[in-house]
């Protein structure tokens, strides 16, 4: 498995990942289905950063940072048979590590559903505070320079 930038030629491997989504596995209606997955995926692609994990050719998880004011908004996705071995973790450990120290930026924000359990686990052991609103969450990383 390699964590690697998204490029340029990715971004059809990457609808193909998000297509294996089911209804059930979407997390505040994301990804989106049908013809608005390829403007979701080409606007969060082209607006931020992207990383991807890649296992024999194939994306299997997809992380993304998109820029709102002195924010970076966070999306993190794995693919459901991909789920479990450590990628999500890894994924965030090299964003938190290398894409946010730009001094542009005073956090990092994740928002999610409460019942998001694995997702809240992963974020807080990179260092995301937890600040809960009704149903939904959202999860703040603090930037310092
Ligand atoms: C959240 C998500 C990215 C995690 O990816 P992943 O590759 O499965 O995560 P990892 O394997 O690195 O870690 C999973 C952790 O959750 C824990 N976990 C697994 N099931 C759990 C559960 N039901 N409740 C709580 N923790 C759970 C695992 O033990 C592991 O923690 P550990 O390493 O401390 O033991 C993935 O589940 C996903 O794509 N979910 C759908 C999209 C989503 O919700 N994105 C977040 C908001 S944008």
């Amino acid at each position: 498995m390699c964590i690697r930038e998204l490029r340029d030629g990715d971004k059809d491997k990457l609808v193909e990942m998000y297509e294996t989504f089911s209804s059930a596995e979407r997390t505040l209606g994301l990804p989106p289905e049908g013809d608005e997955l390829f403007e979701w995926v080409e606007d969060i692609t082209s607006k931020g950063m992207s990383l991807v994990a890649e296992v024999d050719g194939k994306l299997v998880g997809h992380l993304a940072l998109v820029p709102d004011g002195r924010a970076l908004h966070l999306l993190i996705f794995v693919r459901r048979d991909y789920q479990n071995r450590g990628i999500g973790t890894k994924l965030l450990s090299f964003a938190v590590n290398n894409l946010v120290s730009n001094p542009e930026y005073e956090r990092v924000v994740v928002t999610t559903d409460l019942n998001n359990d694995k997702a809240i686990r992963i974020l807080q052991k990179t260092g995301f505070q937890l600040k809960v609103a009704d149903m939904e969450c959202e999860l703040h990383l603090p930037l310092m320079y």
